[in-house]
């Protein structure tokens, strides 16, 4: 199968995809990774703590196929990825009040339509997410684009007081991944040796 390395998520018919909302399982933590691609993250964070639901949400379909395939190949029941546009589908996909965490590693740095739109974490993504956290609640971006993660903070820091606190210091980034799973682009970048931007926030 061919997959597509890239695709435009401004194109009219990523705003209409019939999505298909996951069964969530009663009373487990629920943690959801924003282009999850082929959900190397959420599937390593299953093996560092298994007692959790690892929702990954991905807009190339192809790409969401061989992730679930992979997951069932390896038993890995509580990880799941749905096939959805992360910038108008949450509310349809995860009821108010109901994840643990957000992560959103490595989005992709170029469909913005000259530069302005490069912003991934929008004020509009940042209220959705807002909503669909639990209490105390937390949303982890990383980057190993620096002005992508001075945006997401921007966007982040802004809300802070109302809805975001950082969790070292207002305007501060983290020093470390504090989760031993790593994305694929992540290990990409240790291994190159290329520097990553991280940020985390906890829902007031
Ligand atoms: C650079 S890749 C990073 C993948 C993975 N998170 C990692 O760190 O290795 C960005 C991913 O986000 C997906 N993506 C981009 N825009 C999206 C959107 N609006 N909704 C859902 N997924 C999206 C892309 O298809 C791609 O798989």
């Amino acid at each position: 199968m061919r997959i597509r390395q890239h695709v435009n998520p401004l194109k009219a018919n990523f705003f209409q995809i019939a999505v298909e909302p996951p069964e969530l399982p009663a009373g487990v933590p629920i943690e959801v990774e924003l282009g999850s691609a082929e959900a190397h993250f959420l599937m390593t964070r299953a093996a560092e703590d298994a007692g959790r639901f690892y929702l990954g949400i991905e807009i190339r379909r192809d790409v969401v196929v061989l992730a679930n395939a992979a997951c069932e190949r390896q038993g890995l029941k509580q990880v799941r990825s749905v096939f959805a546009n992360m910038s108008v589908d949450l509310h349809r996909l995860l009821p108010a009040g109901r994840v643990s965490r957000f992560f959103l590693n490595f989005p992709d740095p170029w469909w913005k339509a000259r530069q302005h739109k490069r912003r991934v974490m929008s004020p509009e993504l940042a209220a959705e997410v807002f909503d669909l956290l639990a209490e105390g609640g937390e949303i982890y971006v990383a980057s190993d684009v620096f002005d992508i993660a001075l945006d997401a903070m921007s966007v982040l820091e802004h809300d802070c007081s109302r809805r975001f606190v950082n969790l070292r210091e207002p305007w501060t980034f983290l020093r470390e991944n504090p989760f031993a799973a790593r994305s694929r682009r992540e290990r990409q970048c240790e291994m190159m040796g290329i520097r990553i931007w991280r940020l985390g926030y906890r829902r007031t």
